[in-house]
């Protein structure tokens, strides 16, 4: 069976080691993965479902930021293709007609919707119908594998579910049910509290921080004095260095916060620093950036225009 991998990231905050971890890592090793060798892979910047978070020349900024971050961790042009979801209308074209398939009281069990709404705040329609566009994005492209973060399950099976009832009330076998969607497995990267990292909580280290940055926030890491390992220093510390080696240094520095978090700086900065450089080098050259973009956008728009047709086509829509 042909495979293909589709991700998304919202133009939204810029991204922290959270992210990283949680979703984007899986993008760049995927395309070295053997499993996926000859696998159409896709990752999109998904301008339309950020519209609540950025308004006008800040939206276009925030996409083409994201463009960068791809480009810096490693998504390679020549294996996988960057585009952004509203370069055509294809995507809340599918998504209306999503929209049909999938009742109020269904969606209404939506996790974003539900926290919206215990927030009390009236809740946007395009929040409500976010895992409907989602589901637009994976299916346009028969996407078969969908690197996500654990939060991103329900939206998962929210896709199963539309295409199986596309299937069913046209009577066809159109779209693939993707039955290998797959959950990161690391399924919580702590922020500097230890809590969730989470740019809303204010606990998160940016992905792309200066060694500054750095600095300043692993001080700040909480540390509950009495036990001889800072757990929250080693959560995240974990992430950026092999735990057979940390074993040792936390062995020989027991109750030594401030060396601890030392090594820490050190750490991190060695890790973001290869994705820093090459993020700035890479914004000294943004011909080449819009260059990647303008490649994905026309590739995915050649397949979302075919796809749209067959689509219309079966729901008797268009001439
Ligand atoms: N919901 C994803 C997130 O939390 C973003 C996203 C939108 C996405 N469309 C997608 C992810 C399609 C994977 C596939 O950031």
């Amino acid at each position: 069976m042909k495979k293909t991998i589709l991700s998304g990231v919202r133009p939204s905050a810029r991204p922290h080691i959270g992210n990283y971890f949680g979703a984007m890592k899986q993008f760049v090793d995927m395309q070295y993965d053997k499993d996926f060798d000859g696998a159409d892979k896709y990752f999109a910047i998904v301008d339309l479902h950020t519209l609540d978070a950025n308004k006008g020349e800040a939206m276009r900024q925030a996409s083409i930021d994201i463009a960068l971050d791809y480009l810096a961790i490693g998504i390679d042009p020549k294996i996988s293709n960057i585009f952004l979801q509203s370069y055509t209308s294809y995507h809340p074209e599918l998504a209306m007609i999503f929209s049909y398939l999938v009742t109020v009281p269904y969606l209404m069990r939506g996790h974003l919707y539900k926290d919206a709404e215990a927030k009390g705040k009236e809740v946007i329609a395009g929040t409500f119908l976010y895992p409907v566009l989602m589901a637009a994005d994976i299916l346009m492209y028969d996407a078969t594998h969908v690197p996500v973060g654990i939060d991103n399950k329900q939206h998962l099976e929210i896709t199963r579910e539309i295409a199986r009832k596309f299937n069913h009330e046209y009577n066809v076998e159109y779209f693939k049910e993707p039955k290998e969607y797959m959950i990161s497995e690391v399924q919580l990267v702590p922020g500097i509290d230890g809590k969730k990292m989470s740019k809303s909580y204010g606990n998160h280290i940016p992905l792309f921080s200066t060694r500054e940055e750095i600095e300043k926030l692993v001080k700040k890491i909480v540390t509950d004095s009495g036990s001889d390992i800072p757990e929250n220093v080693y959560a995240i510390h974990k992430l950026v260095r092999d735990e057979k080696e940390l074993k040792d240094i936390y062995e020989e520095n027991k109750g030594k916060y401030k060396i601890l978090k030392d090594i820490l700086i050190g750490d991190l900065d060695n890790f973001i620093r290869p994705f820093r450089e090459k993020r700035e080098e890479l914004s000294k050259n943004m011909d080449y950036v819009y260059e990647v973009l303008k490649q994905g956008n026309e590739k995915t728009k050649q397949i979302a225009q075919m796809r749209m047709g067959e689509i219309k086509k079966i729901c008797g829509l268009g001439m």
